[in-house]
């Protein structure tokens, strides 16, 4: 399975803080945002990722990431010229996909929770059709928003209805089977002139190939598009780690646990970054795991 990480759009809800930078690149407490949803694509055991921005801050991805080698990934880069939707990504990304399934991830979404990684793992590898998830909040009028029925089967999904039939926001994680590619290719543009990744989930359900997973309650899942979501994020994080130390969305920490990097690998990648706590907690955890044994 692929990924791909969305990492575009102006951020106008944000300015004047994205005006000379991109949203994904500003930080969620102690590491840029766009930490959150590579680890998510990590923690589903995908390696071969993409990451599409605006041509202006492609160069700042690949200065914090490089090709991703050091952290046992591929990771490539593709520009939207405009800010055309969502599913344009999977136009983009589609020699990216080739003939393999996708998963498609939005760079401002932090997806925290239990037996995640499990999850995800188990999704990727019996995928047939595409998988959403749902996750219920207070002002789904804001989102895409899906409506099951008795038996949990999704039966409707609608975007950013001014009356939802549910509170169950459809958030930015989905995973794709290898039709997702000629499906993206073939939707219009909405009326505000995009192409709606709610366009391309409708298709899916309509050929009764799209299932939608409850986060439940004792998840969380965060955007962060405006000053207030990215506050709210950061003090999260902030209360987690401190009160665990453990940290959130830590890149070498995954790539180590997940088997992608040896732990001699990741105590050289804490050490370049050993003035900060961030960076002496990656050396402590790659001890930990037997580097320099
Ligand atoms: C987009 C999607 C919407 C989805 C949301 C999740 O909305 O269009 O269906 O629920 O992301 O973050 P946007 O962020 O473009 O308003």
């Amino acid at each position: 399975m692929k990924g791909i990480v969305l990492a575009g759009g102006s951020g106008t809800r944000l300015h004047p803080t994205s005006l000379a930078i991109s949203k994904q690149l500003i930080p969620v407490y102690d590491k840029p945002t766009i930490y959150y949803p590579l680890s998510t694509l990590m923690l589903a055991g995908i390696t071969d990722i993409l990451i599409i921005s605006n041509p202006d801050d492609l160069p700042q991805f690949e200065r914090l990431l490089g090709d991703g080698s050091q952290l046992g990934l591929r990771i490539t880069y593709t520009a939207q010229a405009h800010p055309n939707g969502i599913a344009e990504s999977l136009v983009l990304g589609a020699d990216h996909i080739g003939d393999d399934s996708v998963a498609l991830i939005l760079g401002d979404n932090v997806f925290h929770g239990p037996r995640f990684s499990p999850m995800l793992r188990e999704i990727s590898r019996s995928l047939d059709g595409c998988v959403l998830f749902g996750y219920q909040v207070h002002d789904p009028e804001r989102y895409g928003v899906g409506e099951v029925d008795a038996d949990g089967k999704l039966i409707s999904i609608e975007e950013k209805p001014t009356r939802p039939r549910s509170d169950r926001a459809i958030t930015g994680l989905y995973f794709y089977d290898n039709n997702v590619v000629d499906i993206a290719k073939n939707i219009q543009p909405s009326a505000r002139g995009e192409l709606e990744i709610t366009d391309v989930n409708l298709r899916y359900l309509a050929d009764g190939k799209a299932t939608m997973i409850d986060l439940g309650r004792g998840f969380t899942w965060l955007d962060t598009g405006t000053p207030e979501a990215l506050l709210s994020a950061s003090q999260f994080v902030h209360v987690l780690e401190t009160r665990q130390q453990v940290y959130i969305a830590c890149l070498e920490e995954i790539a180590l646990r997940m088997g992608f990097i040896d732990a001699d690998a990741c105590y050289e990648l804490g050490l370049k970054l050993s003035k900060s706590d961030y960076g002496r907690y990656v050396m402590k955890l790659a001890k930990n795991w037997g580097a320099g044994n």
